[in-house]
């Protein structure tokens, strides 16, 4: 079977990292009879913005006609582009347009990474977070008036939909269900005692939701002490199912906690496959240490395990692939060779080589 798949590398050390998850994606979907029809693509950008004055070209969702997956790096360049336009006008572009509502970020430790949790053991950490990626506090609907006087106001609202809610809550009620059976809890983020309105409907969503799995043993906790949790009492979490704004602050908590996010992955999913799904790393574009060839190039690499494990569902192929991806991931955190943020001297390229070898040895 053949997939195509759109090739986004976008900024700094967004185009160092993805020659080192295609070379290895291609040679794990290789060895498993998958072939890869890959797409580069030079817009969504620093440069692009440049030479365009937009981020995107104007036909850019027919240009992905027919694209299976996007496998994006990374994108931003303050210098050059305001954040909230090269994010908006770009990777949020696609998000909603393909309606990604899914933002799925597993969570776990290795080996050989650096572990900042004092009086926890690296086995405490593993679970997945499940974040709405369409809707909620990321709207685009307000206004400010009077602006540029004392009488200024800024209005920004939250948009929630019972269709949004109950999608993003089944998908995680179904991961936890499907989960092996000592690790069927699922957690709600909520903020039901400040924010008095949406929050205890979604409390109500997913109490409602909660009545079809009744193997899943779910509670809801404020996202302030959630957030304290993560740290004190990482052991208490399989699935963490939470709002768009709440979900973004976790999912770059929870990798931190296991000592870098240059390792975090990230599966922005349409799962309903109408349209394609993104992969990319959690991390940004890091201006700081691009150009220095020595950014981890694992977020990247693991995410592209993660696109041959979705693109493939239902054949045990995908799974396969990712599986010695991950495997070969865990050996090079174990062993060596390491990126400076791991504590090593090695490059981005010296990593990625290590783990293609073992791919290819597998
Ligand atoms: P960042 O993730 O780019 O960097 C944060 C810190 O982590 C930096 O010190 C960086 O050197 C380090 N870091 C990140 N990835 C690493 C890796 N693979 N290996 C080693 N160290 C790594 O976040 P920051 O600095 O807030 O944002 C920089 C730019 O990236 C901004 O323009 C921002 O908007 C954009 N950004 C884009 C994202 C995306 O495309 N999905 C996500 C987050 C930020
Ligand atoms: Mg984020």
């Amino acid at each position: 079977s053949s997939f195509k798949i759109a090739v986004i590398p976008g900024d700094g050390i967004g185009q160092e990292v993805m020659p080192e998850g295609l070379k290895i994606i291609e040679l794990a979907a290789n060895s498993v009879g998958i072939t890869l029809e890959l797409m580069q693509l030079d817009w969504a950008c620093a440069d692009y913005y440049l030479a365009h004055g937009v981020m995107l070209p104007e036909d850019w969702k027919k240009q992905l006609d027919g694209v299976d997956a996007i496998y994006f790096g990374a994108v931003g360049w303050p210098e050059v582009v305001p954040d909230h336009i090269s994010l908006w006008d770009s990777l949020l572009q696609f998000r909603r347009e393909f309606d990604q509502y899914i933002n799925l970020r597993p969570v776990r430790t290795f080996a050989g990474v650096p572990f900042p949790l004092a009086g926890k053991a690296p086995g405490d950490i593993q679970y997945s977070i499940v974040r709405e990626n369409t809707e909620g506090e990321y709207s685009s609907v307000g206004g400010v008036m009077f602006a540029n006087t004392d009488r200024e106001v800024v209005v920004q609202q939250s948009v929630f939909t019972r269709h949004g809610a109950d999608r993003v809550l089944k998908y995680a009620y179904e991961l936890a269900a499907s989960s092996a059976p000592d690790s069927r809890r699922l957690t709600v983020a909520t903020k039901s005692n400040g924010m008095a309105i949406s929050m205890p409907w979604w409390d109500e969503r997913a109490k409602a939701m909660s009545n079809n799995y009744p193997d899943v043993v779910w509670d809801k906790q404020h996202i302030d002490i959630l957030c304290a949790r993560l740290v004190l009492q990482p052991e208490r979490f399989d699935v963490i199912v939470a709002t768009n704004l709440f979900g973004d602050i976790l999912s770059d908590l929870g990798p931190a906690t296991t000592g870098t996010i240059g390792i975090a992955p990230s599966a922005n999913l349409n799962p309903e496959r109408v349209f394609p799904s993104l992969f990319e790393p959690v991390h940004g574009s890091a201006p700081d240490i691009a150009g220095k060839g020595i950014a981890n190039p694992v977020g990247m690499i693991w995410s592209g395990a993660m696109m041959l494990d979705f693109l493939t569902q239902g054949d045990s192929r995908g799974r396969q692939a990712h599986d010695v991806i991950l495997k070969a991931i865990e050996m090079v955190l174990a062993n060596g060779p390491r990126t400076p943020d791991l504590g090593g001297d090695a490059s981005t390229k010296e990593m990625g080589d290590a783990i293609a070898a073992l791919v290819s040895a597998s």
